[in-house]
């Protein structure tokens, strides 16, 4: 990994987690445990994100089977940002092993954003830095390397394409920051999770506090001001709620919020290329489908679901899903595995589709 010299200023924006008052303990108790234990043992709470078994890559690439391709004369590639998911970090092996066997197979620069300075801030960052922050944070990275500068590809892994998506809807339209031209997005979270089942409290503290709060809990401004995976927790019978309208980030992005912006329309239409990728059998996206862009019915929110095509984001065009579709920019991809859990000749053959 390698930062340019003004990187690390920016972080020094990001603020310290915040300590619950005496309100807030009362009504969060386990959750303001996990904060407390963010200011006090940071390292412990990054382990135990880490640990969490559907959240990182834990197993590496084999970078060396990879063949390296070399670019002809007259040949370009453009170069490519990775952004992790939830438990993750770029200072991880898993995740540099991505990116370098990214790199060789393009023949590209590759980079990795993060969105903490460190391993244990990064890892903590995709949990109490909330969404719309992070993005910033995104951004900045992304300004502050010169090698983006004209113009770049782009993969998530499951909450790392909300930095990517928030990115494109966010930045695009303002100048001086590169724009996305493929955005891939591997199990992402972009339509939200209205669960997380996959998260025992009894096995993991993180699991303890996000079962406080993701559910009626979530759409307030305190926990939303905090917490990321609340920022894209969609409870599909709330959908209509005056708390989810105000308070939620997610609703905001999909224009579904009451603050809506044309300019998010605008940014998502600057992409050239989509390509969204659902693992079939991921039990942890609920549902997964939204890895596709389908949702829950919401009038009939926890058992029928909608294809892509027929939420009212796409029939509304909230934020220009169905523009995109319009202009043949959106690509299907799946595999049939768990949560990120694709194999490597997987990941190799979509870079080889997409990015070459
Ligand atoms: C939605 O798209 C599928 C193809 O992906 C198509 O077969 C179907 O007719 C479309 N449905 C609507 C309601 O437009």
């Amino acid at each position: 990994m390698k930062f340019s010299l003004a990187l690390p200023l920016l972080f020094a924006s990001v603020s310290a987690t915040p300590i619950c008052d005496d309100a807030q303990r009362s009504s969060f108790p386990k959750f303001c445990d996990l904060l407390d234990l963010a200011s006090s043992n940071e390292a412990s709470l990054a382990d135990d994100l880490f640990a969490l078994p559907w959240a990182a890559i834990q197993k590496e690439l084999d970078v060396e089977a990879v063949e390296e391709r070399r670019l002809e004369e007259g040949e370009s590639a453009l170069p490519i940002v990775v952004a992790h998911g939830m438990g993750d970090s770029c200072f991880n092996r898993g995740m540099k092993s991505i990116v370098d066997a990214t790199s060789k197979k393009v023949g590209s620069y590759a980079t990795c954003i993060p969105t903490g300075s460190t391993r244990i801030k990064d890892t903590i960052n995709g949990f109490l830095l909330n969404m719309d922050a992070s993005v910033d944070v995104f951004a900045e990275g992304v300004k502050a390397d010169p090698n983006l500068a004209d113009g770049f590809n782009a993969y998530g892994l499951s909450q790392g394409n909300n930095l990517i998506r928030g990115y494109i809807q966010k930045y695009h339209t303002q100048d001086g920051y590169p724009k996305v031209n493929t955005f891939m997005s591997i199990c992402g979270i972009n339509a939200g999770v209205g669960a997380f089942p996959n998260c025992n409290p009894e096995d993991h503290k993180v699991c303890a506090g996000l079962t406080e709060v993701l559910g009626d809990l979530a759409y307030n401004e305190f926990v939303q001001g905090i917490l990321f995976q609340a920022n894209y927790f969609r409870d599909p019978s709330k959908t209509d709620s005056a708390s989810y309208k105000k308070h939620s980030q997610i609703a905001q992005w999909e224009n579904e919020g009451d603050d809506v912006q044309e300019s998010r329309n605008e940014g998502f239409g600057m992409t050239s290329k989509y390509v969204w990728v659902l693992g079939t059998e991921d039990t942890v996206v609920w549902p997964r489908e939204g890895e596709v862009w389908g949702a829950m019915d919401p009038s009939d929110p926890f058992s029928t679901k909608l294809a892509y095509n027929e939420t009212n984001w796409y029939k509304e065009d909230t934020f220009g899903l169905r523009k995109a579709d319009e202009e043949g920019k959106h690509n299907w991809e799946s595999f049939d595995g768990e949560h990120i859990q694709f194999t490597q000749a997987e990941l190799m053959g979509w870079l080889e589709k997409y990015f070459m």
